[in-house]
């Protein structure tokens, strides 16, 4: 196989560097909401989610600005257009709920009756962005939607590569996968 029909290595990294820091914000997000209000872990948690959630933004930014530069190896030829269709609206809602995600959380601290700063990873103070109170109950509802789309998404998503691999075998799932030395 040519490396023209494999990811390259900023895009692998970068895809399974921010596919771990989505899965465990993903539980971050639901432990935290669960916790009793007000106590040390849940603060502690929540600043952990607003700085691992404001790190996946800046990644998916350099994300895509290498993505428009580096062409991604071409699908299947035996991939029908439905397919096709499918795959790539499947990856444009991920990114897109990869930007969106950040951005309604942001809204969220910033619109919030109780006014707590958000300092990530304990060093650099992420402002509150100038906007009306009300629209606290419409941004959590925004997060907590996105939250569920984006796990339906991935489900789609991992079922799709794994039927790549196991059922079509295909090599959708090697070419995101590094090959750590084998030439
Ligand atoms: C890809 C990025 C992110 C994902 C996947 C994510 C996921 C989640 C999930 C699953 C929840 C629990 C469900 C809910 O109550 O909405 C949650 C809650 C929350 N997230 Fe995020 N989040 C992300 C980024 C952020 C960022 C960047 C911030 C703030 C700067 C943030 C702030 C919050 C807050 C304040 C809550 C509690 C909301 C409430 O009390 O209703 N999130 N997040
Ligand atoms: C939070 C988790 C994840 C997110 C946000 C995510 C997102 C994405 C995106 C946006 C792409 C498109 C890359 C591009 O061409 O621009 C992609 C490709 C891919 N992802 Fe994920 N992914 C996640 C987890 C996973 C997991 C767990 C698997 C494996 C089971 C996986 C397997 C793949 C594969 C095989 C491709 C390449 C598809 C192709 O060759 O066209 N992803 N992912």
């Amino acid at each position: 196989m040519t490396a023209r029909n494999r990811y390259d290595a900023v895009a692998m990294g970068l895809h399974w560097l921010m596919a771990a820091a989505i899965l465990a914000l993903l539980g971050l997000g639901f432990t935290m909401t669960g916790l009793k209000p007000g106590s040390p872990l849940q603060f502690k948690l929540y600043q952990m989610h607003k700085s691992v959630g404001v790190l996946v933004f800046v990644l998916v930014a350099l994300r895509l600005g290498w993505r428009l530069g580096h062409q991604p190896p071409p699908l299947p030829a035996t991939m029908g257009p439905g397919e096709r269709l499918l795959a790539h609206a499947g990856h444009w809602a991920l990114y897109a709920l990869m930007l969106g995600m950040p951005l309604a959380g942001w809204v969220v601290v910033s619109t919030s009756p109780y006014n707590i700063p958000t300092i990530l990873f304990g060093v650099v103070n992420l402002p509150h962005l100038p906007l009306p109170r009300d629209l606290n109950a419409l941004a959590k509802g925004t997060h907590m939607i996105g939250a569920w789309l984006l796990i339906a998404t991935l489900v789609g998503h991992v079922a799709a590569a794994l039927r790549h691999h196991f059922v079509l075998g295909d090599d959708v799932l090697t070419r995101m996968l590094p090959r750590f030395g084998r030439k």
